[in-house]
């Protein structure tokens, strides 16, 4: 069979707190996909390009906190950037599907929502960054604090230290959560809150439910 492709590709983000399911759902999701014939670009931020992955290693080790939270929101900025330009748009253009891992609403809830930097400086380096692509799609997937961090313990390596952000508690995780319903609410043409409770089966069958209409709506859209 055929692959199929879209005109100018399908942007699908996906999102959440520490231990929702984000990275066996995507790669369930290319699965899926993929046996069904559609081209797929699985990636993640922050990385995704040696440049980027260099500034998440950089970013995740914590040495530049004491830079401040601009100069951080910055770095994850100038790593999305190379990300965009030289990983998403080239896909897009290809007419395939791209599944990325976090992107700007992490920064949005981790940087600006719940920490310190201005929504409004977010918002250029988001314009800056993007430069003319936006999701199609962003799945929110939603789950309580406290389910979270039990899920996410559970699966850390207890050879590896939590790193810059798993180290922050319980009230942290929970304004997270409330952070991003906002913004599903603020934004509900882009965005879909997936309740991410219950089985992995469970949550895949609520994200394929809307992938799948939106894939449905952009074939209609290329015809
Ligand atoms: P990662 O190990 O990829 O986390 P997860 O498995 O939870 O997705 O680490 C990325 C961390 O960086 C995560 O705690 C969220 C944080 N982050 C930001 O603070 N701002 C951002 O813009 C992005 C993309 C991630």
């Amino acid at each position: 069979m055929a692959s199929k492709a879209f005109k100018n590709g399908v942007f699908i983000t996906f999102e959440g707190g520490e231990g929702a399911g984000k990275s066996s759902q995507i790669n369930a999701l290319n699965e899926k996909l993929n046996k069904l014939n559609y081209k797929t670009v699985l990636t993640r931020e922050p990385g995704g390009t040696a440049g980027a992955e260099a500034i998440r290693h950089v970013i995740l080790s914590g040495s530049v906190e004491k830079l401040g939270s601009d100069i951080e929101a910055m770095l994850f900025s100038a790593a999305r950037s190379d990300h965009v330009e030289k990983v998403i748009k080239p896909a897009l253009k290809q007419g395939k599907v791209v599944l990325c891992d976090r992107f700007f609403d992490s920064t949005r809830v981790y940087q600006g929502i719940t920490g310190k930097v201005d929504m409004d400086f977010l918002y250029s380096l988001e314009r800056i960054a993007c430069n003319g692509i936006w999701p199609d799609l962003t799945l929110i997937l939603d789950l309580s604090a406290e389910e979270g961090m039990k899920r996410a313990n559970a699966r850390r390596d207890k050879n590896l230290r939590p790193d810059r952000f798993e180290k922050e508690d319980m009230q942290a995780q929970q304004k997270r959560r409330e952070a991003f319903r906002l913004i599903a609410n603020q934004e509900p043409n882009r965005c879909a809150l997936i309740d991410a409770s219950g089985t992995a089966k469970q949550v895949a069958e609520r994200i394929w439910n809307v992938v799948q209409t939106l894939l449905e709506r952009k074939t209609i859209d290329n015809g």
